[in-house]
């Protein structure tokens, strides 16, 4: 099916923003804008074939020029935390902008998230698509090199939303792209009662700043063990810190295209698994989310209106040199794919 495009408002230089409408043929719609690459919307069908909204966001540009927590966003340069907002890279420092108390989140103070990309449409193999594209100039928010960077979003006859992710740079960089949707497959209400799989036997612990101490530790014997599925609200209240935010290390081989995360939601009887070629995955349940935002629909989004499952490179490799490597070369190629696909129960 062909994707559509409309407008849908403006950037605060006044640049057109665009979103672009993949449909399918079980009526899967998923919306992409070419400000930030973000997933503005995705409608999947629930187990009596109703398709709704899956995801939390806005109806209007408005929402997403102003401050939210990445609804929907494509992260760059690199997602999650950088301890200190600084690095060594070949024995000299690198400086970040510092956006979480002393710390670098999701990019900075001007992430992929809040910028104007590139976009072509296209249409192959059945799906709908649209490609993205942008040049990240040497020292945007302190990071080395210019990066020329793509994500494809394209939607298949199977209900999968597949996101590509490809960059090359011209001086070595750290690189971590991901996307950070917040999804409800009920449509409304709190995730508590989803039911989640993460095939990760280990973890990366965090010290209060969510900063990783380096250490790989067994999920065995703690709430954060979802080898086998759980809802969400049984062991959330032993969390500490309000609720899941977590790196999971997956049982899985480098580079492969694997799951990262099967959730159930029971009423509706929809069901998402996200699969990555990355090695970790952050599950985050909206602790941070706290009623003051009003999303799509006027819904005032409280605590655990949504979750995330944001496939990454772990948080922090930058400083832990145990960590995989994360660095991006002059001649090498960064690819990352994530899958949401759909299903019912
Ligand atoms: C992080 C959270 C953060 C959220 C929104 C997640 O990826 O792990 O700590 O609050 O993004 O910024």
């Amino acid at each position: 099916m062909p994707s559509t495009r409309r407008h849908f408002g403006e950037t605060p230089e006044g640049h057109a923003v665009h979103l672009h409408v993949l449909t399918n043929d079980s009526g899967m719609e998923a919306a992409v804008m070419d400000y930030g690459a973000i997933l503005v919307s995705l409608k999947a069908p629930d187990s009596e074939g109703r398709v709704g909204e899956v995801t939390l966001g806005f109806d209007r540009i408005e929402g997403y020029l102003g401050q939210h927590p990445y609804f929907g966003a494509t992260v760059g340069r690199y997602a999650n935390r950088i301890g200190g907002a600084r690095f060594l890279l070949d024995g000299k420092e690198v400086r970040l902008a510092a956006n979480n108390g002393p710390n670098h989140l999701h990019g900075g103070v001007r992430g992929f998230d809040r910028v104007l990309w590139e976009a072509e449409d296209f249409e192959e193999d059945g799906s709908a698509g649209v490609r993205l594209r942008r040049l990240s100039p040497d020292g945007e928010e302190g990071y080395p090199g210019n990066l020329d960077v793509a994500v494809t979003y394209a939607l298949t006859d199977l209900d999968e939303l597949r996101i590509d992710f490809e960059a090359t740079s011209d001086e070595p960089t750290p690189v971590n792209l991901t996307n950070h949707t917040y999804f409800n497959l009920r449509g409304t209400g709190d995730i508590l009662d989803h039911v989640v799989q993460i095939p990760a036997s280990r973890y990366t612990p965090v010290d209060e700043g969510l900063i990783p101490t380096g250490e790989i530790a067994p999920v065995q014997g703690t709430p954060l063990d979802f080898t086998a599925p759980h809802a969400v609200r049984e062991r959330i209240a032993a969390v500490p810190g309000g609720g899941y935010d977590h790196n999971f290390v997956l049982d899985k081989k480098p580079g492969c295209l694997a799951c990262a995360a099967r959730v159930e939601e029971p009423e509706g009887g929809r069901v998402l698994e996200v699969l990555t070629t990355e090695p970790g995955a952050q599950f985050y349940t909206g602790n941070f989310l706290d009623g003051t935002l009003v999303g799509r629909d006027g819904q005032r989004y409280g605590r655990h209106a949504g979750f995330c499952v944001e496939p990454q490179r772990f948080p922090d490799s930058p400083n832990q040199p145990g960590f995989p490597d994360c660095v991006l070369r002059p001649g090498g190629v960064y690819l990352h794919t994530i899958v949401f696909r759909f299903a019912v129960l």
